[in-house]
């Protein structure tokens, strides 16, 4: 399904200025067409589908413009900047990591990245001892995919070779990862499917409502898979694209399930990670431990830093120089990354995130409960929130997204000054909201009280329009 897109049509807007928000032009801004259209042009269109803002300046929980216009921030920049946008510590950090006069080292040794992977080794869950750095999530993911059919080789010979994920998923966008994340279409774009990779339904309790654990076991059998075959299981900790959480229990099952049948359990953080949901590691809300873990996006505070952390019986099954990466361990986004752990830790960031998170649910709640027939579901935990806008609940009793009112409402909120980036999720109905973790509970809820607002504007103009 192709999703709306924003059009490069100044659109007049409310003049507003309080503490955190100013808007003072039309959006898009007239003076930012030229540039807007040389991104047009000069790019593939894949890359256009974000609101026509050209970001000028970030910091803290706010973004301005080149033009006068300022917004609170409901992107964290795609869930980078969970610390906030460069936090003066990480500013001074990479300064003097500049005036050190080394900014790339390849793989041969630096400091910021040795003192990295020991931070990481330490915060990481049991079991992990070794820690590869990359660059993208993508990277991450597919090295993972790697180790396990590594793993599954070493283990079970060349048949041990098949990837389990989810429908709905989202590993990345490089070959092995879209092969294994959950868009259907989009893998089908590239090819034949590749028969190693295999999918069954995510349960999250509203598309698909049997969220038993046999309905993992009975796809495997239905697709003709012997479970032996299996060399891992790859979970986003929560599912991205609707911040749709697993049963606790669900994840217990998959955990004993991949340990009778010498499956590796990975586990993709790449988005979950760092306090988003209000746990350092969003596998913690379920009591498990996964085999690998991927890391990226807030990671790095907004610097490009992934990494696949693991045992070392997978870690180290590549040899020296084998398993390798041009900018793995590159010193400014290692010190990026170690700034942003410390301040998570100091200033209690993912305890704020819960905390944060309780208010944003129960006020997201409310405005559910005034449009239970548009609003479907309030999904996410700590700050990371999904709101599921739905037509209704069609003939075959399932609930249809609703991507114009979903698109209808971000344009709102980006010209009223909320930052939110466009609708996703399956049929693009779902908006989603995740601050900086460091975000005041003030403009918290003047976020809120604009995003009830577009959705009572959108409402209204919908109903006029039938
Ligand atoms: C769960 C998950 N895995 C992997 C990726 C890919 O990360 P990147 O875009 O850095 O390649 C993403 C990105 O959104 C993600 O959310």
């Amino acid at each position: 399904m192709a999703y709306k897109n924003f059009e490069l049509t100044p659109k007049k807007t409310e003049k507003i200025e309080t503490k955190y928000r100013k808007i003072v032009t039309e959006i898009p801004v007239e003076e930012s067409l030229p540039l807007l259209k040389d991104l047009r042009k000069y790019e593939p269109i894949s890359m256009s589908g974000q609101p026509l803002i050209v970001w000028d300046n970030a910091s803290g929980f706010t973004i301005t413009d080149p033009y006068g216009n300022k917004w609170i921030d409901f992107s964290s920049g795609v869930l980078v900047a969970n610390a906030g946008h460069l936090p003066p510590e990480m500013k001074s950090g990479l300064i003097s990591q500049i005036e050190s006069g080394m900014i790339h080292s390849y793989c041969f040794p630096n400091e910021p990245r040795a003192k990295l992977v020991k931070k990481l080794v330490e915060i990481a869950p049991r079991g992990m001892d070794k820690v590869f750095l990359l660059t993208t999530g993508a990277e991450a993911t597919e090295n993972a995919i790697k180790l396990a059919k590594t793993w599954g080789r070493h283990i079970g010979g060349d048949d041990k070779d098949i990837i389990v994920t989810f429908e709905g998923s989202f590993h990345g966008r490089t070959m092995g990862a879209q092969l294994a994340g959950g868009s259907k279409p989009l893998k089908e774009w590239i090819g034949k499917l590749d028969p190693t990779f295999v999918q069954v339904p995510f349960p999250d309790g509203y598309f698909f409502t049997d969220t038993d654990f046999s309905v993992f076991t009975d796809t495997l059998d239905k697709l003709g898979v012997d479970d032996r075959r299996v060399a891992g299981v790859m979970m986003e900790a929560y599912q991205g694209g609707i911040a749709g959480f697993y049963p606790d229990d669900y994840v217990k099952s998959l955990r004993e399930w991949c340990d009778k049948n010498g499956a590796l359990l990975i586990d993709d953080e790449v988005q979950a990670g760092f306090g988003r949901s209000g746990k350092l590691f969003s596998i913690d809300h379920y009591g498990v431990i996964p085999d690998i873990i991927c890391i990226g996006k807030g990671m790095g505070g907004g610097l490009p830093i992934s990494a696949v952390m693991g045992n070392s019986k997978f870690m180290d099954l590549y040899g020296p120089g084998e398993m390798t990466s041009t900018h793995s361990g590159n010193p400014l986004t290692c010190t990026a990354s170690l700034v942003s752990i410390e301040i998570l830790e100091k200033k209690n960031l993912v305890e704020n995130s819960r905390k944060l998170g309780e208010i944003l649910d129960s006020e997201l709640k409310k405005i559910q409960k005034k449009h239970p027939h548009r609003i479907g579901a309030i999904n996410g935990r700590g700050l990371l929130k999904a709101v599921m806008f739905t037509e209704g609940v069609t003939e075959n009793g399932k609930k249809k997204p609703d991507h114009s009112l979903a698109f209808s409402v971000v344009e709102k909120c980006i010209q009223k000054g909320v930052m939110l980036y466009a609708p996703l999720g399956p049929g693009g109905g779902t908006v989603k909201m995740n601050p900086p973790l460091m975000i005041e509970e003030e403009a918290l809820f003047e976020g809120l009280f604009v995003f009830a607002e577009a959705v009572e504007e959108s409402l209204s103009e919908i109903d006029i329009v039938k």
